[in-house]
């Protein structure tokens, strides 16, 4: 199963991507890390890097989807092809596929973590309140089957109703 976990710069993907992870087991791609990689290696980051990391991390899916593993990717999936990336590589590997939408209904709760979150993704810029208005503004509505998050719920409570979802104990519909 190809799950990903997609939503708003520091709106709380990689804590439950990462949650999720350690629940099933199973490796977590985050595109984020591979974007700041290829910079510690002195490609440019005013190339198309972002795409890039995508591809890289769209790569390294294919492997595990492949072994028969189950694969969380974390990344914001903002731009509709990014989406489509994950359908087309879901497809193509006869693997089920899962959005996870997470945000952050308390605009004062996402400001204030966003301030003071620290990540450890040398070289990788952290994302500004500014930024992630642009961002929420430009976000085009999702259209896929998903479980939507809000991360102003508890972490045990958001992995518990992933898990369910994932499980296939909750609504497929999108909602
Ligand atoms: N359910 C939660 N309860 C409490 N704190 C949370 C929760 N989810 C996320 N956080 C906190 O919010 C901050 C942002 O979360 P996180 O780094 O997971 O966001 P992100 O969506 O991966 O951001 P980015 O796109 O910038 O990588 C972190 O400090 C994290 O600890
Ligand atoms: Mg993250």
């Amino acid at each position: 199963m190809l799950i990903v976990v997609a939503g708003l710069p520091g709106s709380g993907k990689s804590t439950l991507a990462l949650d999720l992870g350690r629940a099933l087991s199973c490796a977590v791609l985050g595109v984020d890390q591979a974007e700041a990689a290829m910079w510690r290696a002195g490609v440019s980051p005013s190339g198309p890097t972002h795409h890039a990391a995508y591809l890289v991390v769209g790569a390294l899916a294919a492997e595990q989807l492949a072994l028969g593993h189950d694969v969380i990717v974390d990344a914001v999936n903002g731009p509709e092809p990014a989406r489509a990336q994950w359908r087309d590589l879901a497809a193509q590997m006869g693997a089920g596929l899962r959005f996870i939408v997470v945000d952050c209904s308390d605009d004062r709760i996402f400001r204030d973590r966003l301030k003071r979150r620290v990540r450890h993704i040398e070289g990788y810029p952290e994302p500004t309140w500014e930024g992630v208005l642009r961002r929420r503004a430009e976000f085009p509505p999702w259209t896929d089957a998903r479980l939507s998050v809000d991360s102003v719920n508890s972490r045990e409570t958001n992995l518990q109703a992933a898990l369910e979802y994932l499980s296939g104990a909750q609504s497929r519909a999108g909602h």
